[in-house]
């Protein structure tokens, strides 16, 4: 990502303990461009996911990639109407799924939606670390996904993304414009406590 606009949201959020700027400097835009993203870009991201730790390395994560236009179209009719607004500009919509069981015995993995998160996070990094917006979203119909695509009802879909290139924030309605900015998180002290639960 270009250094000055790093610099700039890393300025916004408060770094006591100077974590990888990486991290820190990773927010969630809503106005992309629909510039296609090179094949090379896709793959990579892809591989930091896949590259995450995950339970007994059952590695249960899989992604649908929407990006030809009739698979786009498809992949936008299962957001809800809340993101499809700005959503539908991304040049990638990736589907989140996460296998629910053990290949080896077939027998319930209960961490796969934890190992899941874990690869989007890869994903969002290193999409972050090439220039691109990973958006992670929540709003949209898993039944949906799941007629659209035969998914089993028995696997997770956690979550879908919206991938591209940062645009704009004018192309955004005003109520959008006025949420395009870093984030901030809770103190610190909200979200840890020692030995005992403390919350
Ligand atoms: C699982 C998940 C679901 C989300 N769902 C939505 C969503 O439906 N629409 C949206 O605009 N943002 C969505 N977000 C983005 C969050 O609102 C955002 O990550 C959070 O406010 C923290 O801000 P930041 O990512 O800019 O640091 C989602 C993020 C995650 C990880």
């Amino acid at each position: 990502m270009e250094k000055n606009r790093e610099e700039e949201i890393i300025r916004l959020r408060p770094d006591p303990y100077e974590v990888n700027p990486l991290i820190l400097s990773r927010w969630s835009p809503r106005a992309l461009l629909p510039k296609p993203i090179p094949e090379n870009d896709l793959l990579a991201i892809l591989e930091a996911a896949h590259w995450a730790p995950s339970c007994f390395n059952e590695q249960p994560w899989r992604f649908i990639i929407a990006r030809r236009d009739e698979d786009l179209a498809r992949a936008r009719a299962c957001l809800a109407e809340v993101n499809r607004g700005w959503a539908n500009h991304a040049p990638v919509l990736i589907i989140v799924l996460s296998a629910p069981k053990f290949s080896l015995d077939g027998s319930p993995n209960r961490w796969h939606d934890f190992d899941a998160g874990t690869a989007w996070g890869y994903l969002a990094l290193e999409a972050h670390r090439r220039g691109l917006v990973a958006h992670g979203m929540g709003g949209f119909s898993q039944k949906k996904v799941q007629e659209t695509y035969d998914v089993p009802e028995d696997w997770g879909i956690p979550a879908m993304v919206a991938l591209g290139y940062r645009g704009p924030m004018e192309q955004l309605p005003l109520n959008l414009q006025e949420r395009e900015h870093p984030t901030q998180r809770k103190a610190l002290n909200e979200i840890w406590s020692e030995g005992k639960f403390g919350f």
